[in-house]
């Protein structure tokens, strides 16, 4: 049967005034109605939506689901994303054998004992952080002294890239993954992006240092398992998605303790209870929002509803995350939850590869932040109303006031 607009919602679907936390009510809808639907996007073309947990996590291993961004039916978010979706190829983006390829040159730089080894670095940087947002005084914008520059220092060092050229990156990458963007605008900043990294890893062929670009130029592109090309979009993938989404981690869970007194007493009474925190932060606010997109490329059955190759595929983790069937009130954050087997770094041949290096972050980030700050709250907030990222791909916040 033919699907009309009236049956398949424009998506992404809006989350519901007053609740810009929690997902969108239709997506539970859907999930119980239909839990395999057609969406409507931008562009009028359609895609099937997957919602059930059981459902999204099967077909994020299943090989007949394509990540290819080439592929003509990928689902896009804007025409902004279309314009540019030749520099949109790295391996989150390729299919095995070719992603296998690349992921397997960098799975020992994320190992988790290696990531555990930056643990003192890590607890320093914070540290640092937090003084210096104390020494400048109460209130702050939680977000520009804290959430952001966090991830960007760590990752920076991690790749070798100067930390002094954070406002350019930060801009950058903030309009490339904003859907309101246009094509013009997208394309400048990809290109401003690639251009940066192409020079760095030009200097770091050079004089090499003691990082992880320039491993891969004196390692793998030395040794002709890389181009020039490909280790310039990987820096440039693990640059972006090393600290979009940790930071919007960071402030939307202090947001969210904050919203609940109780649930953050709870934490700094037990701090132990602080990595399964972490993990029911990590499941409530699934900040790859708006889904993963695929392609099928046989016809592949998926929660009963046959979806024919060819079509475009978005598998949301927010409606996987917050299923009935999985987790008893999923939409209550309850810190002491068992919420393992949540979907927030994906599941299968994509599943994140930083995730050791996010839940490190995250972890002493909000251990050391209830710590020190006793008397941390919220400042100039209507409660309903955060200042959200309702249009980038990675939700979060632009900013979170706070006094202490
Ligand atoms: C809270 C923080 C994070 C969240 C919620 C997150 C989420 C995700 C998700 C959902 C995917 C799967 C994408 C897909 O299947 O299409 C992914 C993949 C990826 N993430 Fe993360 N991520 C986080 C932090 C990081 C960090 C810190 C890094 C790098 C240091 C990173 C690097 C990557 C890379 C390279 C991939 C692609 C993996 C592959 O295709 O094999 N992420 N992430």
């Amino acid at each position: 049967m033919a699907e009309t607009e009236d049956t398949a919602p424009s998506y992404p679907i809006p989350r519901a005034a007053g609740r810009p936390l929690d997902p969108p009510p239709l997506l539970r809808e859907l999930r119980e109605r239909r839990p395999v639907s057609r969406v409507t996007l931008w562009d009028g073309r359609t895609a099937w939506l997957v919602t059930r947990h059981e459902d999204v996590r099967q077909a994020l291993r299943d090989p007949r689901l394509s990540a290819d961004v080439g592929h003509p039916s990928y689902p896009f978010f804007s025409e902004g994303q279309v314009a540019t979706r030749d520099m949109l190829r790295s391996f989150i983006r390729m299919d095995p054998p070719e992603h296998d390829r690349h992921r397997r040159m960098l799975t020992p730089e994320f190992r988790v004992k290696h990531v555990e080894s930056m643990r003192p670095g890590v607890q320093e940087t914070v540290d640092r952080l937090l003084e210096d947002m104390i020494e400048a005084g109460s209130p702050a914008d939680f977000v520009t002294a804290f959430a952001l520059p966090l991830p960007s220092l760590v990752i920076c060092r991690l790749l070798g890239v100067p930390y002094a050229d954070h406002d350019f990156f930060q801009r950058c990458s903030a309009v490339a993954f904003d859907r309101e963007s246009t094509a013009g605008e997208i394309r400048s900043s990809r290109e401003q992006l690639t251009d940066y990294l192409a020079r760095l890893v030009a200097a770091k062929a050079e004089h090499p240092t003691d990082d992880l670009i320039s491993r891969l130029v004196t390692h793998q592109e030395a040794a002709g398992r890389l181009t020039r090309r490909e280790v310039v979009n990987t820096g440039l993938l693990l640059l972006v998605a090393g600290h979009e989404t940790t930071a919007n981690m960071t402030a939307l869970s202090v947001l969210d303790l904050l919203r609940h007194p109780g649930q953050l007493e709870l934490l700094r009474e037990r701090p132990e209870l602080i990595p399964g925190s972490v993990e029911e932060l990590l499941r409530r606010h699934s900040v790859a929002h708006n889904g993963l997109p695929r392609v099928a490329v046989e016809d592949i059955e998926i929660g009963g509803t046959t979806v024919p190759a060819g079509d475009a595929v978005l598998l949301s983790l927010a409606a996987a995350n917050h299923d009935p069937r999985v987790y008893e009130d999923p939409d209550r954050l309850d810190v002491e939850r068992n919420a393992r087997g949540h979907l927030a770094f994906g599941f299968g041949v994509h599943q994140c590869i930083g995730q050791p290096l996010a839940r490190l972050e995250l972890q002493v980030a909000l251990a050391t932040v209830l710590r020190r700050l006793p008397g941390l709250r919220l400042v100039h907030e209507s409660p309903q109303e955060p200042d959200c990222r309702h249009s980038m791909t990675i939700f979060g916040l632009h900013s979170l006031p706070v006094a202490w």
